[in-house]
């Protein structure tokens, strides 16, 4: 049974997208079998990824809500990089609404029972979140093992932090077993003084939860969607790539710790 992680905060634009791509890259060099499931209505994870709307059979939408349709039926691969993913676009913003529909426990349930199916075919299954906790990713957190939780070195961000870590113990209200794989603390940037107190603050507060690898900050993250490729493809010698390959190695020896 492969292992299924949410990358989740509650704030967008702290590397949750570009930590599915380029973890997942990371695991498939690793001759891992990775699913990408985008669980975005902005669709960002298909986009960086190259994945295109025409001759898709399906979106994540369908695949979580079709009768008679299951994610598998959705699921794309990436040529040339290794990985598979389930793809998203604006349509899944219904979802919110259908889930809206459903009684609690039904709706906790809807992720889980698109996903779990899958979980003899691959590795690593990482899903993509948006920003906000909506009833989407909640449901996501319920079936996931585990969540990866990215945060910017900035200070403001550490109230996020507080936020996320208030709902994942919410969830595990729910889901006692879920397990916080790591903090992956991103866009560093060393000349800052500042970001070196976040990192230990951080640290400090959360101990062995924080990812040893931190994510710089470089435009070539920025760049790497543009060209379609993860930063293993895009820049495969850069420091850049190199990072997430740390970080997957941590997740998998953080698997066999727990
Ligand atoms: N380490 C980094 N350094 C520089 N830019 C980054 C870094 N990580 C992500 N970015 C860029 O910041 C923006 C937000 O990142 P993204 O992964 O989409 O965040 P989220 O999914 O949490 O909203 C994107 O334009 C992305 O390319
Ligand atoms: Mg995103």
């Amino acid at each position: 049974m492969g292992r299924t992680i949410v990358v989740a905060n509650q704030k967008g634009g702290v590397g949750k997208t570009t930590t599915v791509v380029n973890l997942g890259a990371g695991l498939v060099e690793m001759r891992k079998r990775v699913l990408l499931i985008d669980l975005d209505p902005r669709g960002d994870l298909s986009a960086h990824l190259g994945v295109v709307k025409e001759g898709l059979v399906g979106t994540v939408y369908e695949g979580l809500l079709k009768e008679g349709m299951g994610m598998e039926e959705v699921i794309v691969s990436v040529e040339g990089v290794g990985v598979e993913v389930a793809p998203a676009d604006s349509n899944l913003a219904a979802a919110e609404w259908v889930l809206a529909d459903m009684d609690s426990s039904e709706r906790e349930q809807v992720v889980a029972r698109a996903v779990s199916p899958l979980g003899d075919d691959y590795d690593f299954i990482l899903i993509d979140t948006g920003p906000g906790l909506h009833l989407l990713s909640v449901s996501a957190l319920a079936a996931a093992d585990e969540v990866i939780v990215p945060q910017q070195c900035s200070y403001l961000a550490l109230h996020g932090l507080q936020q996320i870590t208030g709902n994942i113990k919410q969830v595990q209200g729910v889901r006692p077993d879920l397990r916080i794989c790591g903090i992956l603390l991103t866009m560093h940037d060393r000349r800052t003084r500042h970001h070196q107190q976040v990192i230990e603050m951080v640290r400090e507060g959360f101990g062995e939860l924080v990812f040893k690898t931190v994510i710089p900050r470089t435009i070539k993250f920025e760049e790497s969607p543009a060209s379609g490729q993860p930063i293993t493809k895009y820049a495969p010698t850069s420091e850049a790539a190199e990072v997430y390959r740390k970080v997957a190695k941590e997740v998998i020896e953080r698997g066999r710790e727990a």
